[in-house]
């Protein structure tokens, strides 16, 4: 991971401006999942490190917009540069992070590139679907799925993709690993908004549903819900809730289990993800951490 992070420095001292320099140095890292991924399936090739520092910069860069876009005012546990130096700047970083990152990777193969690019369309489409979806109540599960797929698991399957092309490994086998292991991480993220606390997440708790994002323990809520009690969940939709009221929806999402068939779903997830690597250890072991995350 040390290569990655040496790469990163130099992607970034390349934009050759201080202020570049100064504000992404304030950024968190992350868990830098994408740029493990790259290394683990591509762990000899000498242009991984390079790959990984570019998936990485693409998904800090969607971040910084995902921010000005959510209004965040933190992120990873500090504040977010929308909030310390304004959302033009915010912008502005992302779009310098993200024309770094493609200057880089138009030098791959052509096959690498392009799956790396087409990501990125992909996932900006999800977080246009998120932004629509969040306007009014949403209970279609595959509608939600669909978009999680294209926000969140696009990269990282494209991630998969491309190191193993990379590698000369089979293609279509880490294709089904990242997507599945995207969209249980996701679905684990959805979940940690309500179980876990605001210093553990980094952010505000239970932010999502204020947000207007119904995520799936709230979809299966909704519908065990009776008439009456989903008049109320609606009428909670997108709104900042009252103690009661958040106590109320935990409640119910206990009563009606919502949260552990949410979590089914995620292991669900997983199981797929590690029945295509199975005989790679660390790949599994990628997944086992993430589903513990979560508990
Ligand atoms: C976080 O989701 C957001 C994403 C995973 C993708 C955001 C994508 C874009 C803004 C478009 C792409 C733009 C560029 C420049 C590449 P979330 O809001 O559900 O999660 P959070 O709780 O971590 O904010
Ligand atoms: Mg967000």
């Amino acid at each position: 991971m040390q290569r990655v992070e040496a790469e990163i420095a130099r992607l970034i001292d390349e934009c050759d401006y201080d202020e570049v320099n100064r504000l992404f140095s304030m950024l968190q890292g992350g868990k830098r999942l994408r740029a493990k991924l790259i290394l683990k399936i591509a762990p000899n090739h000498k242009d991984a490190p390079l790959l990984a520092a570019i998936v990485e910069l693409i998904h800090a860069a969607s971040l910084l917009h995902d921010d000005v876009i959510d209004d965040a005012k933190t992120r990873r546990g500090v504040a977010s540069v929308n909030a310390t130096d304004g959302s033009k700047i915010a912008v502005m970083l992302g779009d310098i992070l993200y024309s770094k990152a493609f200057t880089e990777l138009v030098l791959f193969d052509k096959d690498v590139a392009q799956t790396i690019a087409s990501a990125v369309t992909a996932l900006s489409k999800g977080e246009m679907m998120d932004v629509a979806m969040a306007e009014s109540f949403n209970s279609d599960e595959e509608k939600y799925l669909d978009m999680l797929y294209l926000k969140t698991a696009t990269l990282i399957e494209a991630a998969a993709k491309a190191s193993a092309l990379l590698a000369g490994k089979d293609v279509q086998k880490y294709a089904i690993y990242g997507r599945n292991l995207g969209l249980a991480f996701q679905i684990i993220d959805d979940i940690l908004d309500i179980t876990a606390d605001e210093a553990t997440l980094g952010k505000p708790a239970m932010n999502d549903y204020v947000e207007g994002k119904c995520t799936l323990p709230y979809i299966y809520l909704y519908k065990a819900l009776d008439a009456k009690e989903k008049e109320k969940l609606l009428r909670l939709h997108a709104k900042k809730p009252t103690e009661d009221e958040l106590l109320w929806m935990k409640k119910k999402m206990q009563e009606h289990k919502t949260i552990e068939k949410s979590f089914q779903l995620a292991k669900q997830l997983s199981a797929e993800a590690k029945a295509a690597v199975s005989e790679e250890e660390e790949l599994v072991d990628i997944l086992d951490t993430m589903i513990k995350r979560s508990y």
